[in-house]
């Protein structure tokens, strides 16, 4: 079983990790899985990412390609009706592809989590060109999280060049998931 069979590559692949809660609360939001000689991810401690994984120890990576979905689980919540549950676990509805990870925190690094692949599911082969406008919106959802957390101005300029590029570039998706961001970034 590689990572590769799942659609993870050398670098860093942005997925939508899915986890859940003590309590059972499902969560979805955008991470990148950095996969050099280790499979790892560095996480913001005040995330509910983060503490949904130090409690259950598990992450579910949905290989997603809707931009839409990238901006509304990073900036908000997803609604129940977009996950199904496996062993427990959340799986997004829309992933063409689930990889189920055991995760160990790093001995020196608390941020660091590594990555065990467990399982995971091929739902569909997607074939799609490289479109510009889909990975301007992926990069400016990652300033707008970084925004979020600092509000330091430089990120709404880098927001507005990739806005641009999907004005050029995106298709109707891409263009209703930047308004989406739009919105969020004004609450
Ligand atoms: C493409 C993309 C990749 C991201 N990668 C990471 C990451 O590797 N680690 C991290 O802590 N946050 C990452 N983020 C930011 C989180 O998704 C964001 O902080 C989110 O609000 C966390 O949600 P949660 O509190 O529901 O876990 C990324 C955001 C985007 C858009």
């Amino acid at each position: 079983m590689k990572l590769h069979n799942f659609g993870i590559q050398d670098g860093i692949s942005e997925v939508i990790a899915t986890t859940i809660s003590k309590e059972g609360e499902l969560n979805a939001a955008p991470i990148g899985i950095i996969s050099d000689d280790i499979t790892h991810v560095r996480l913001y401690p005040d995330t509910h990412t983060y503490s949904n994984i130090r409690a259950t120890k598990k992450l579910v990576a949905n290989v997603v390609s809707d931009p839409l979905l990238f901006v509304l689980s990073a900036l908000g919540d997803l609604g129940e009706r977009e996950f199904y549950v496996v062993d427990g676990l959340p799986v997004l509805r829309c992933a063409d592809v689930w990889a189920l990870f055991k995760c160990e925190e790093d001995r020196q690094d608390s941020s660091l989590i590594h990555l065990h692949l467990i399982r995971g599911k091929v739902i569909r082969k997607s074939v799609r060109a490289i479109n510009r406008g889909t990975n301007a919106v992926i990069e400016a959802t990652v300033h707008a999280t970084r925004y979020a957390a600092t509000k330091d101005g430089k990120y709404l300029k880098w927001i507005e060049h990739y806005e641009d590029v999907v004005r050029k570039c995106g298709g109707a998706r891409e263009k209703e998931a930047m308004k989406k961001l739009r919105e969020f970034l004004k609450e």
